[in-house]
């Protein structure tokens, strides 16, 4: 594990957008997958400006989005989509080869998750997984407890998830589960960086990276993962 301890959210967001581009083959069609949140909104504003200054080709590069809200779509604020088209896609001028988001309106989710993974299968394994951490250890929608050999599925929203959601809605909405990459496909990635900020994700991130790799704190798993950079600010990594 690469642990890069940077001093504050401007720093992780320009180092880990600097991993992130040189995660990114040069020589061949490639696949990432970035998250949504709070935590990469800095991360993802800097990748953009390096795209469109010229200092990362993605002409050759597919995109994955990681998870979603049942129910929400790229018109939702909030959303993972409309996190992906505002924030990400929408600031490019220069864009991906293709993008690929999930649909959590999907009228048939089972279809969704099928088409994901053949997606992540056909042109993947993904060269790069950015992740961010959430307050109970998910990775995407990776909830505590889930089976680490799980491909896409759809899941339930763990009680954490649930309170921690608000902040990201300016309307409430009632949901109940999540659709997301499986941790099967986020361990084959060539390369993960996790991002974490923040005091509130101390205690998280060293149960994450220093205790014993367990379901219940699925980022546990990426201890396993043998190209793992974890980048985040001092706040974030006091109690390791
Ligand atoms: P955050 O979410 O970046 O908004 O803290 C992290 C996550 O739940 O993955």
């Amino acid at each position: 594990m690469n642990l890069i301890i940077c001093e504050n959210y401007r720093e992780m967001s320009q180092k880990a957008a600097q991993l992130a581009a040189e995660g990114i083959p040069r020589s061949k069609n490639s696949l990432i997958s970035f998250p949504g949140g709070d935590t990469p909104l800095g991360m993802v504003e800097q990748f953009a400006g390096m795209v469109n200054a010229g200092e990362v080709d993605i002409s050759r590069t597919r995109y994955v989005s990681l998870d979603e809200w049942i129910g929400l779509g790229p018109d939702d604020q909030g959303s993972c989509a409309w996190f992906n088209w505002t924030k990400l896609l929408q600031k490019l001028s220069k864009p991906f080869l293709e993008a690929y988001i999930i649909n959590g309106k999907a009228e048939d989710l089972n279809v969704e998750c099928g088409n994901l993974n053949m997606y992540i299968e056909k042109y993947g394994p993904l060269d790069l997984s950015v992740l961010g951490i959430g307050m109970n250890g998910h990775l995407g929608f990776n909830e505590d407890g889930v089976d680490f050999n799980l491909k896409a599925h759809v899941i339930p929203l763990s009680e954490t998830t649930k309170s921690v959601m608000r902040k990201y809605f300016t309307k409430e909405h009632d949901l109940k589960y999540g659709i997301t990459q499986g941790l099967l496909h986020i361990m084959e990635a060539k390369r993960v960086i996790l991002i974490a900020s923040g005091a509130h994700k101390a205690e998280i991130l060293r149960r994450a990276l220093r205790g014993p790799v367990d379901t219940l704190v699925p980022a546990s798993i990426l201890q396993n993962h043998p190209n793992l950079f974890v980048v985040a600010d001092r706040e974030a990594t006091s109690a390791l």
